[in-house]
């Protein structure tokens, strides 16, 4: 089973606490979740391999280490996932960036597919999928599925959720169990409608200012 790696780094809590406020505006939510996810990628990539080279300094010959191994694809789930993609290009320039596009059916809460665009190598690449609300699980193992079907292994895929439930996590270690979790919080359940208790209400509404 893959491990649910809970990131509890102090400043990731802080900005957490500020985010799920509900006095806090589209604007400031947006700023906190770009924050968060650039240092919530610090993590994600610790295992990153590195490789030894060689670099000329004004005094000498240092030998240094640089990032090895694959390169990185970020993959957001429209909409909310948006929000997490900057923070992390922040750190990681060179990332690609994919896009799937899933939203949950308001009365029957299942993901409804709607668009899926992957970097042509994306089987070539590790893969951070990214979405703030993992919920009812759907959404994310919904994406994880896409991404397999287009050639990528499960092992190569991680999954970074700012706030879980539960029955979301359940679903995803029986769908998907190679595919390690990190999350900066793991909170109660879900009320009746498959919202987060408490979360922090709608993230796709929050960051961008709709109903
Ligand atoms: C939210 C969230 C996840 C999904 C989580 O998106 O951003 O994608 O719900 O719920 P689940 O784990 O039960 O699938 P939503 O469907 O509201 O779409 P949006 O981002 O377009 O608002
Ligand atoms: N999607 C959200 O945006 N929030 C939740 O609490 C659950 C699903």
């Amino acid at each position: 089973m893959p491990q649910v790696n809970i990131i509890d780094h102090p400043l990731i809590q802080h900005k957490l606490a500020i985010l799920r406020d509900q006095s806090t505006g589209p604007k400031e939510f947006r700023e906190l979740l770009d924050e968060i996810s650039l240092l919530m990628a610090y993590e994600v990539t610790r295992d990153m391999p590195l490789e030894p080279v060689q670099v000329r300094t004004p005094v000498g010959t240092a030998t240094a280490r640089m990032i090895a191994g694959k390169k990185l694809a970020i993959v957001p789930i429209l909409r909310a996932g948006l929000g997490m993609v900057g923070g992390i290009l922040n750190l990681i320039p060179a990332a690609k960036v994919g896009h799937i596009g899933v939203y949950r059916d308001p009365e029957t809460l299942q993901p409804v597919e709607y668009y899926c665009k992957l970097p042509t190598d994306i089987e070539e690449r590790e893969i951070i999928l990214v979405d703030p609300m993992l919920a009812t699980g759907g959404s994310a193992a919904a994406a994880i599925r896409f991404i397999k079907e287009r050639g990528a292994r499960g092992e190569n895929i991680k999954a970074m959720h700012l706030i879980a439930a539960p029955e979301g996590i359940a679903r995803l270690q029986r769908e998907h169990p190679e595919v390690p979790l990190f999350v900066a919080a793991v909170d109660e359940r879900l009320n009746e409608h498959g919202y987060i208790i408490p979360g922090l209400g709608d993230a796709g509404d929050r960051l961008f200012g709709t109903r």
